[in-house]
């Protein structure tokens, strides 16, 4: 059997990184985490308790609030769906509501929050035979990845891409709220003090802004066969 090993994938938003992560999962019989959820069940959390609005941030209480918060992520495959609960209650539909993703930046930016969420995922995929996908994961929460793949596509095809998935699943929005609320997490994601988007300098990198999918796994599992 071939050596499992950790692959990081990080990039900019909606550049198909959770597409990738769980066709690739598929294929090579790895697991999945996608770490963005994790950041936005506790956006979501906060925002119940009124302590993140478009306008308000209540660092102190958010600081107070977070050790009681426990998140359970579940992978299922077959649904390529991660189902996410926040203190045992389902928030699975909710964390991808455009209002959580406009305030999701702001609440990744706080150290103590990356602290807590960092912890839990290298204690959950420490073994090995794991895919994460985020923003820091090659450069932050597994270093020593032995692939790490940094994502990226041109902001217009990416809101095009993002704008059809949300419009699919019912969620009411425009092309324009897209394409603006994608720029601005990239601009807060990236300049953050806190673990920004970087590209490492041992990534590899795919602009998949013309490449179908099929194309995108062809070339990552080529790689990866040089690497088990
Ligand atoms: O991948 P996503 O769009 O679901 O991520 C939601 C937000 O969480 C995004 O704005 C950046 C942040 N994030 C992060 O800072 N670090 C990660 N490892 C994953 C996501």
């Amino acid at each position: 059997m071939s050596k499992k090993i950790t692959i990081a994938i990080d990039g900019y938003s909606s550049c198909g990184k959770s597409t990738l992560a769980k066709k690739l999962a598929k294929a090579l019989h790895y697991q999945f985490i996608d770490t963005g959820a994790m950041y936005r069940a506790l956006t979501y959390a906060f925002a119940q308790q009124n302590l993140v609005s478009k306008d308000h941030l209540d660092e102190k209480n958010i600081l107070q609030s977070l050790p009681s918060l426990e998140i359970q992520l579940d992978y299922q495959p077959d649904l390529e769906e991660t189902f996410v609960k926040i203190n045992g209650n389902d928030i699975t539909q909710q964390i991808r509501l455009p209002e959580i993703s406009a305030l999701v930046s702001r609440i990744a930016a706080i150290k103590e929050v990356r602290e807590k969420l960092v912890k839990e995922q290298r204690r959950i995929a420490e073994k090995g035979g794991y895919i994460l996908d985020g923003r820091d994961i090659g450069s932050v929460v597994f270093p020593q990845a032995e692939l790490k793949l940094f994502l990226t596509a041109s902001p217009t095809i990416r809101a095009e891409r993002r704008f059809k998935e949300l419009s699919d699943k019912g969620i009411a929005t425009t092309y324009e709220e897209v394409l603006k609320s994608l720029t601005e997490r990239d601009e807060i994601d990236s300049n953050r003090k806190e673990s920004p988007l970087i590209q490492t300098e041992d990534a590899f990198v795919i602009d998949n802004s013309h490449m179908s999918i099929e194309e995108e796994m062809e070339l990552i599992l080529n790689k990866i066969k040089t690497l088990v």
